[in-house]
């Protein structure tokens, strides 16, 4: 068998909780493989929401083994209050849920330090979720990180203090002290807590499962323009959120990746700073967020809005190889008359339908092309036949401009609001 990848084509949040969950079913594991708990998913089914961050999003469905794979760093604090929410919910998650030995873990010193990575950037700041992601994924390329493993050595807490000694040499007298003592005591009692989640050899789990013919989903966070090479660089997260990413995350080889899923919204959301070329600063926008509920799911900050990008879109197809896409929240646009969509960049007079390389730095115009929007609630739509024909030809053109099939169409958060196309 052949590893399927679901992952975002844009800025994040494109919402890749939501139909890893859907699709499940067709699946024996879930497997996370890069980011951390910056991530933020969002379920909805039987009128209850849940945000996962570091679990993979087939937890709710009982025969699905979730693997946090060792592209993942792990906080132990968020980890555990994870897991105590699904407990609460009447998820065994003990049963289901398995952590790559070499998954990198967040110090809180980590955190400390991104806090004051952001701070002395001042306005250039990239906007991180402050959970520690760069300074671990530093730490992990830098051959100085703590890995799951490692909590099982008896020298452990040595190792710890080494490596948190060696954070507050950099912090010098930043005020770290105050975090500490609020948080240390609670990351150990995560650890003791965390101790009854098996921790496996993932990349033989995983090669094992194939082998004995069992279906692998590989869940993806964050989105393209995201990713530490390929994205809008340095307003990036620091893993690689593509395709590829899922071959060093996972330790799968390249020849056993199969269908690669790519998840993008109607319109375009970015969350915390960076380049956005289709960006819309104004009432349009507005209306965007409000319809959208276009908050962060982690950190609660407004999502800037914008329309669709085509250069963009194009660009992430062929980083991940996308064979499948899945549009998402049509319904959003629903009361739009016309809705635009970027299908070019203009950059000193000249017409570019490719990502520049400068894209922080190059004055970018969006050229638009406008298309009629469908004017009809789409979330009671659960057959492509019974939709309107505007929303129908709005496919059919993207279609035609990313030269990719969309196979899964979602005109509403639920579950249930999911059209799945033969
Ligand atoms: P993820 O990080 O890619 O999993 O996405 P998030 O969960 O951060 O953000 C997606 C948001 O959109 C969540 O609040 C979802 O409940 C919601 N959502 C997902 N699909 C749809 C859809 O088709 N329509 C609407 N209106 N909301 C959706
Ligand atoms: P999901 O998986 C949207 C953004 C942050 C910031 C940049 C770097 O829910 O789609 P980091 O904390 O990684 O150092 O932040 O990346 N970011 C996300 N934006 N969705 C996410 O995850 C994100 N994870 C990080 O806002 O701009
Ligand atoms: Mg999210």
């Amino acid at each position: 068998m052949k590893v399927d990848v679901l992952l975002g084509l844009q800025w994040g949040d494109e919402g890749k909780g939501k139909i890893v969950d859907v699709v499940t079913p067709d699946y024996d594991i879930i497997a996370r493989f890069q980011g951390g708990p910056n991530a933020g998913h969002t379920l909805i089914f039987e009128g209850q929401k849940q945000v996962l961050h570091t679990i993979p999003s087939g937890i709710f469905r009982k025969d699905a083994i979730n693997v946090i794979g060792n592209g993942v760093v792990i906080d132990p604090i968020t980890l555990k209050a994870e897991i105590e929410a699904l407990n609460a919910k009447g998820v065994d998650v003990a049963l289901n849920l398995k952590i790559s030995k070499k998954a990198h873990l967040i110090l809180p010193t980590h955190k400390v330090l991104d806090k004051a990575s952001e701070e002395a950037k001042g306005k250039k700041k990239i906007g991180s979720t402050l959970k520690g992601i760069g300074p671990t994924y530093m730490d992990k390329t830098g051959r100085n990180g703590l890995r799951m493993g490692d909590t099982e050595s008896p020298n452990f807490k040595e190792k710890y203090n080494n490596l948190a000694d060696k954070h507050k040499g950099i912090l010098g007298d930043y005020d770290y002290q105050s975090i500490l003592d609020e948080t240390e005591s609670k990351w150990f009692e995560a650890l003791e807590f965390l101790s009854n989640i098996e921790l496996i050899d993932s990349e033989q789990y995983i090669n094992d499962a194939i082998v004995s013919g069992k279906k692998v989903l590989a869940e993806g966070a964050q989105g393209t323009m995201l990713d530490i090479d390929f994205g809008t660089y340095p307003f990036v997260t620091s893993s690689n959120t593509v395709t590829a990413g899922t071959c060093t995350g996972l330790g799968v080889a390249p020849n056993r990746i199969g269908e690669v899923i790519g998840i993008f919204k109607a319109y375009c959301t970015r969350v915390g700073s960076g380049p956005f070329p289709t960006e819309l600063d104004d009432a349009v926008g507005e209306e965007i967020r409000k319809i959208g509920h276009e908050y962060g799911a982690t950190t609660g900050r407004d999502r800037r809005c914008g329309w669709i990008d085509l250069p963009a879109l194009k660009y992430a197809c062929m980083i991940n190889g996308a064979t499948q896409l899945s549009m998402m929240k049509a319904d959003v646009l629903d009361t739009f008359g016309t809705i635009q969509v970027c299908t070019h960049y203009e950059i000193n007079g000249e017409r570019v339908d490719y990502l520049p390389y400068d894209i922080t730095d190059l004055d970018i115009k969006p050229v638009y092309t406008e298309v009629e929007g469908w004017s009809e609630d789409l979330t009671g739509l659960r057959d492509l036949k019974d939709a309107p024909e505007a929303f129908l030809n709005y496919i059919t053109y993207l279609e035609g401009q990313l030269n990719v099939p969309i196979s899964i169409v979602s005109v509403g958060p639920d579950r249930e609001q999911t059209i799945i196309r033969n």
